[in-house]
């Protein structure tokens, strides 16, 4: 897709991170932009400082493990801008611990925003877009934890090699459709971005609260902040789905030096020995 300006971006996540980054740039090539985000007060902040540029902005409140939320997030886009021809499926949280540890919740927290997330996006948006004949795109935010399984991150890890999955699967639907819409799966080794804080959207019914996860001043959280803050900028993120936007490119990763890490693992599948581990980076 190489035209973008007066065209609709829909970035779910868009209050923080690669999100937030992924609406600057779609608002920078003169694209219009629905910002979806469950963070009111930070939703509210990146949509006001988007808009304060000039760019054509619609802030809306979303939980993206809901099917109805998502459903009006379309509605909403839909009525103020009449199509959408980009939707980035990213809104995503990270938990983890030991298997054996986990409780069901932590489970159904993590897929239902990383997983049920994007499945949601697609049953409410992909329909119109295709019907609309409008050229389009989806990218899905998986990540390098879609294509490696590091211990103490299952739900996670299972979430994004689930996403990585349905968008293979949907990639060759659209191709066999001879359709207008393409598909990305975006997967990012690590990114300087909040996901370290991710408790901070937890529901109180998943788990969430002032106990749940890791807080500003556990040095578990100051640990991963470091690791984070080493990785890579949030925007040049956002340059590369740009480029495989614009290229019509399925994989985006972020990462070449963890390519050895993704085929180690495939030889180890093929060869049928045990898995190595492959830690994020
Ligand atoms: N940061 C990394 O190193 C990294 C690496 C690989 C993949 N990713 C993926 O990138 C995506 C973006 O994460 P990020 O790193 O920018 O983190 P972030 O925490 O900075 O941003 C995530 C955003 O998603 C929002 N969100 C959380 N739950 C939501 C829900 N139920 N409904 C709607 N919005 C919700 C948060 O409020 C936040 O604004 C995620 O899917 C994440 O798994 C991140």
């Amino acid at each position: 897709m190489k035209n973008l300006t007066g065209r609709t971006a829909v970035v779910t996540g868009a209050a923080s991170g690669i999100g937030q980054a992924l609406a600057t740039r779609f608002a920078s090539e003169g694209m219009q932009v629905v910002m979806a985000d469950i963070e009111e007060t930070a939703l509210a902040a990146s949509a006001k400082a988007l808009s304060s540029t000039g760019a054509s902005v619609l802030p809306m409140l979303t939980d993206v493990s809901d099917s109805k939320s998502v459903d009006a997030l379309a509605e909403a886009a839909y009525t103020r801008f009449g199509s959408v021809n980009i939707l980035c499926n990213n809104a995503g949280v990270g938990a983890g611990g030991l298997v054996s540890d986990l409780k069901i919740e932590d489970w159904q927290w993590v897929l239902g925003v990383n997983l049920w997330g994007v499945i949601h996006g697609l049953t409410s948006f992909l329909p119109r877009m295709l019907e609309g004949g409008e050229e389009g795109h989806v990218v899905n935010t998986a990540s390098l934890a879609g294509h490696v399984s590091p211990p103490f991150m299952a739900p996670y890890s299972a979430s994004k090699f689930a996403v990585v999955a349905l968008s293979e699967s949907l990639f060759h639907e659209l191709a066999m459709q001879r359709a207008k819409v393409g598909v990305s799966v975006l997967c990012p080794g690590w990114v300087n971005t909040n996901i370290h804080m991710s408790e901070r959207n937890r529901p109180s019914a998943l788990g969430g609260g002032s106990d749940s996860g890791l807080h500003e001043d556990d040095p578990r959280a100051a640990m991963l902040k470091q690791v984070l803050a080493a990785g890579m900028a949030p925007s040049d993120v956002a340059a590369l789905v740009l480029g495989a936007v614009h290229d019509e490119r399925f994989y985006v990763l972020t990462h070449p030096d963890m390519t050895p890490a993704i085929e180690a693992r495939a030889k180890a599948i093929v060869e049928g020995t045990n898995p190595v581990m492959q830690m994020m980076g």
